[in-house]
C-alpha cells in the first residue's frame, strides 16, 4: 500500500541562539546550517524510513532540484513533485538552548500546486492507500475530497494550525493529528473537544507528558519516552510519518502510536529536520530493553 502525501518541501536554515528574541531584539546566532525541511518533507521521509511507501505529491522551484534529490535519496517516490516557475518554500528556524524552537516559512512553489496535477497523482491511488496532508500546500480540501471519494484513509495534520483550514477538512478525516495547543484552539474555534470531533480517530500529542488517542469518545493514554531534548524541530512530524507507516504495515493503533513515540523522542536528541530523521533500525536499537 502506498501513502501518498500533499506536502511542503522547503529549505530549511537554522540559527541557534541563546534565547528566542524579543520584539526589537537583533541576536548573533551560535551556528548555523541549512537542510531538506517542510513538514510534508518531514512526514515522507519519516514514513519512508519506517519502511512505507510513500509518494509525495509536492513542487519545488528551479532552485530546487537538490531537495528532490534528496527527498529520492531518502526513499521517497518523488514522481509526483513537479517544478514550478516560484521559488522553493524555505523556512527560518530560531532554535533557543533548551531545543524550543520559532519558525518563519515562506510558502513559495508550495502552495501552487495544481488540482489537475493532484487529481492526476490520485487517480492511481486505491481504497487501500493512505492519503495524508498537512497546512502549508494550497488544495488541502479539494485533494482530500478525491482521496475520501476513492475510499483512501485520510489523515490531516493540523499544522501549522489554522481553523479555518482543519475546519475545511474535518468532515473527510478518518483520522487527525494535533498537539495540545492546537486542539485547544479547534475547540476554541468548533467548541468541540477532542473527544467529541467528527473524527473516527485523533491522536494528541502531549510533547513531554506522553500522547492521547481519541476513539469512539474513549481516550487511551500513552506515557512518554524519557530523553534529553536538543532540538524538537521536526519531531511532530517524524512521529506522524511513523504513525502512519505502522499503520500502513498493519500495526493495530496502540502499537502504531508506541513505534510513533519512539522516533519523535529519538528525533528530539537531533539537531536538524528530514536529513536526520532516524530509520527504524535506529529507533529499534535506541530504545531496546
Ligand atoms: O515541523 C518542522 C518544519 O516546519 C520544518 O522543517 C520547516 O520547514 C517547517 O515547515
Amino acid at each position: 500500500m502506498t501513502i501518498y502525501n500533499l506536502g511542503s518541501i522547503n529549505a530549511d536554515l537554522f540559527y541557534s541562539l541563546p534565547h528566542l528574541p524579543l520584539p526589537g531584539e537583533t541576536l548573533a546566532s551560535t551556528t548555523f546550517s541549512r537542510g531538506l525541511g517542510g513538514k510534508g518533507a518531514n512526514m515522507s521521509v519519516a514514513a519512508a524510513r519506517a519502511g512505507a511507501r510513500c509518494a509525495h505529491i509536492g513542487a519545488v522551484g528551479p532552485d530546487g532540484a537538490w531537495a528532490v534529490e534528496r527527498l529520492t535519496e531518502y526513499g521517497v517516490d518523488t514522481r509526483p513533485v513537479v517544478t514550478l516557475p516560484e521559488a522553493t518554500g524555505h523556512a527560518l528556524i530560531l532554535v533557543d538552548a533548551a531545543g524550543e524552537n520559532s519558525i518563519v516559512l515562506y510558502p513559495g512553489a508550495n502552495r501552487a500546486l495544481s488540482e489537475t496535477h493532484i487529481a492526476d497523482v490520485l487517480a492511481q491511488a486505491t481504497a487501500a492507500d493512505t492519503f495524508l496532508t498537512q497546512n502549508e500546500t494550497n488544495l488541502q480540501r479539494e485533494a482530500a475530497e478525491i482521496a475520501a471519494s476513492k475510499g483512501m484513509r485520510v489523515v490531516y495534520a493540523a499544522a501549522p494550525f489554522d481553523a479555518d483550514a482543519v475546519q475545511a477538512v474535518l468532515p473527510l478525516l478518518n483520522m487527525l493529528v494535533l498537539n495540545e495547543v492546537e486542539a485547544q484552539q479547534l475547540e476554541q474555534a468548533t467548541g468541540l473537544s477532542p473527544d467529541k470531533l467528527p473524527v473516527a480517530d485523533v491522536v494528541m500529542t502531549l510533547g513531554a507528558k506522553g500522547c492521547r488517542w481519541f476513539h469512539d469518545g474513549q481516550a487511551q493514554d500513552f506515557a512518554a519516552l524519557k530523553v534529553t531534548p536538543v532540538d524538537t524541530t521536526g519531531a511532530g512530524d517524524t512521529f506522524t510519518g511513523y504513525l502512519l507507516a505502522g499503520l500502513d504495515r498493519g500495526m493495530p493503533m496502540a502499537q502504531a502510536i508506541a513505534l510513533a513515540q519512539k522516533a519523535g523522542a529519538l528525533m528530539v536528541t537531533r539537531h536538524g529536520t528530514a536529513d536526520v530523521i532516524p530509520d527504524l533500525k535506529d529507533v529499534q536499537d535506541a530504545f531496546r530493553t
